[in-house]
Parts: C-alpha cells; structure tokens; sequence
C-alpha cells in the first residue's frame, strides 16, 4: 500500500521569521516561503495547504528530506479526500521578524542580521509589519482560535513598535497561551495587563548571577534593571522562568551558577533553564564538538542547588540528548 505521511508541525505552525516564514520551527531547511506581505497572505496560505496534501499523498517535499519530524500516517485513507476537504488550522505562531534588540549578548544567534546594533527606542522591524498579516489570517480564518498558542521571540520586544498591537489582537481573538522571550531590560507593562487573561509564560534571558558577568555577556550595563523588573514580574500570575545559556570561558564556572541559583532563590522564582551555547556547535567546522568534561558536573550541580531551593531545574530534551552522546550533533 502507499504511504502517507503527516507532521504536526507543519499542521500547526506559522513562524515569522526576518526573510521568510518558516512552515515549521526548523528554520534553517524546513519549507519556507519569502518575504510576506498582507496582500502574499493567500500564497502563504496556498503554500501551506499544498505542503500538508503533498505528505498527505506520500510526496515528501526537498525541505522535509529525512526530518525526524515526518511521520507516517496510520490511517490507510487519505485525510484530504478532495481538494475542498479542511485542513488543519495554524495553532502556533512564532513572532520573530525583527532583529533590533537593547543588548547584543556575545552568544546570540540573531545578531548576524542586527549586526549588534544596540536599539534603545521602539521602532519598526526592518523586515515588514506583521500586524496587518495577522489581522488578514484572522480575516481568512486560518488561525485556530481556540488553540492559539504565540510566542515572542526576536530580536527583543521591548523594542518593538508593534508589540503590544500584537498582544492586543491575539488576546481580542482568545489566544490560548503567550510566550514572551526577552532580556529582561526593559519592564513590559504588557505583561502585567494580560496576566490572568490568558496563560503567560515569560523567559528571561539572564545567564549570570552578578553585574560583571551580566556585563560580559550582555554587553551592556544593565543588571540592576533586570532584577528591579524580576521582582515585579515575580508578584504576578504568570509563569516566570530564568534562563542561563553557558558560555565557555565566561560563565561556565560553579561560581557563577551559585549566584544565578541563589538569586533566583532570593527573589523567589521557581523555574529555571540551563542550556548549552548553540554556536559552540554550528561553527565546529571538522569532527564534532566535544562537550567538556566540567559540563557535566556543572549539569550536576544545577540540579542539586536548584532541588535543595526547590526550584525546577529545567534541561532540554535536545540538551539532554547532546549530553548523552558527548558531542554536539554534526
Ligand atoms: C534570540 S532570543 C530572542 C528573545 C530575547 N531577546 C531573549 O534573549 O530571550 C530567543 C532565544 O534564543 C536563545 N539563544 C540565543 N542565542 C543562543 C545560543 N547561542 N545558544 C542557545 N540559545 C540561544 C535566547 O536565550 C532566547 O531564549
Ligand atoms: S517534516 Fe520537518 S522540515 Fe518538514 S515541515 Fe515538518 S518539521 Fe519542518
Ligand atoms: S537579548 Fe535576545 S535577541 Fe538580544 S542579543 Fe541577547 S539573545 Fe539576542
């Protein structure tokens, strides 16, 4: 019998990136379509919907080539009888089409196109305008309603003109969750507005316990801000996680990931990340990367001081995995 083939994330994401969006999180050759307007809104749409009836009648696209994502169907049917059939509506959505941040942090993987620039007022993603793209998939009615879950990414949004129309619009239509990645500089009143409206996770981006090695890694001076803001969010209903990416050299020491623990034990937040750099991986240029030995006992560590505060220590699946096979995946 032929095979089918389905993926949930092509079923269910739209994500904005600068040059094109993405119809899955892999975005870096995962299918895409470029630079989006409201008036290219019906060839996304268009794009999307071939790409589903494509896997649908066993045709796997170049982009999805050998993706660990691409599932068979069980189902010996086709799910798209006829070209009028439904498809499924988009229930991610990934906003990141704007670069401008207000730090350039040493290990960031977006500053290739912000140039490190460091943006200190709001202004418009040098890309497009996402909102009235939004407004026009709600239009077309291709956006799951009930289901939506959105996140900010970027770039930082608190540097960018259209965030709040943003929230605005997705809260009008009853988003289900928003995830708001940022530094932490700058407070989001924002936040504090949609709290309790919907389900608010808020990351923050710190990956220090102290001024200097904030200021090494951020490249700008602005530690005290970003506790001065955590001690606000810390008050509302929202999840609030502390993340911590290890840098070699910088603040990959037990030194450091103490501050970084007790501080989050001092203000009182309960959910934590620690993650590897990603570019340690994507410029190995021979061989694999070889995750050092003290890593692990760094890993340890976290684990155990967050455990005796009783803080979640939260290590990604995809970190985990690199950690059990040694190296980074080439
Ligand atoms: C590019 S940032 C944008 C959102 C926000 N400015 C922030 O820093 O959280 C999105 C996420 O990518 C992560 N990130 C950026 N560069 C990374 C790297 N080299 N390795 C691992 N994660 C990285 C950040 O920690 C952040 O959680
Ligand atoms: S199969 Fe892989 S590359 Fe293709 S859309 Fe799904 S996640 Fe993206
Ligand atoms: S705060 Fe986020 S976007 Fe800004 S430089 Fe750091 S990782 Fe990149």
């Amino acid at each position: 019998m032929k095979k089918r083939y389905y993926c949930k994330r092509l079923n269910e994401t739209l994500n904005f990136d600068a040059l094109k969006v993405f119809y899955c999180c892999a975005t870096r050759t995962g299918p895409s379509i470029d630079i989006p307007s409201p008036k290219r809104v019906k060839d996304i749409i268009k794009k999307r919907n071939s790409l589903i009836r494509m896997l649908d009648e066993g045709k796997i696209p170049a982009e999805c080539k050998d993706c660990f994502d691409l599932h068979e169907q069980e189902n010996p049917k086709p799910l798209l009888i006829s070209r009028f059939s439904k498809l499924p509506k988009a229930n991610l959505i990934i906003v990141k089409h704007f670069k401008q941040c207000d730090c350039a942090c040493i290990y960031c993987c977006e500053q290739y196109l912000s140039k490190r620039k460091i943006v200190l007022k709001s202004k418009k993603s040098d890309y497009y305008d996402l909102l009235p793209i939004i407004e026009e998939l709600y239009r077309q009615d291709i956006i799951d309603k009930k289901e939506l879950d959105v996140h900010f990414q970027g770039g930082n949004v608190s540097v960018l003109d259209e965030f709040e129309p943003l929230v605005d619009i997705f809260i009008k239509n009853g988003v289900k969750r928003v995830e708001i990645a940022t530094n932490g500089i700058k407070y989001l009143p924002k936040i504090a507005q949609i709290a309790g409206k919907t389900f608010v996770d808020v990351n923050i981006s710190i990956d220090s316990g102290c001024r200097e090695t904030f200021k090494k890694i951020k490249t700008v001076d602005k530690f005290d801000d970003v506790i001065e803001n955590l001690k606000k969010y810390v008050k509302l209903p929202i999840l609030l996680r502390l993340k911590y990416i290890l840098v070699r050299g910088v603040n990959d020491n037990i030194e450091e990931l103490t501050k970084y623990i007790e501080l989050m034990h001092e203000i009182g937040i309960k959910n934590s990340e620690l993650m590897i750099d990603q570019c340690d991986s994507e410029f190995v240029s021979e061989g694999e990367f070889k995750i050092p030995d003290y890593y692990y006992d760094l890993f340890k560590f976290y684990k155990e001081k967050c455990a005796q505060y009783n803080i979640e220590a939260n290590i990604w699946e995809y970190v985990k995995e690199i950690l059990d096979k040694g190296s980074f995946f080439k």
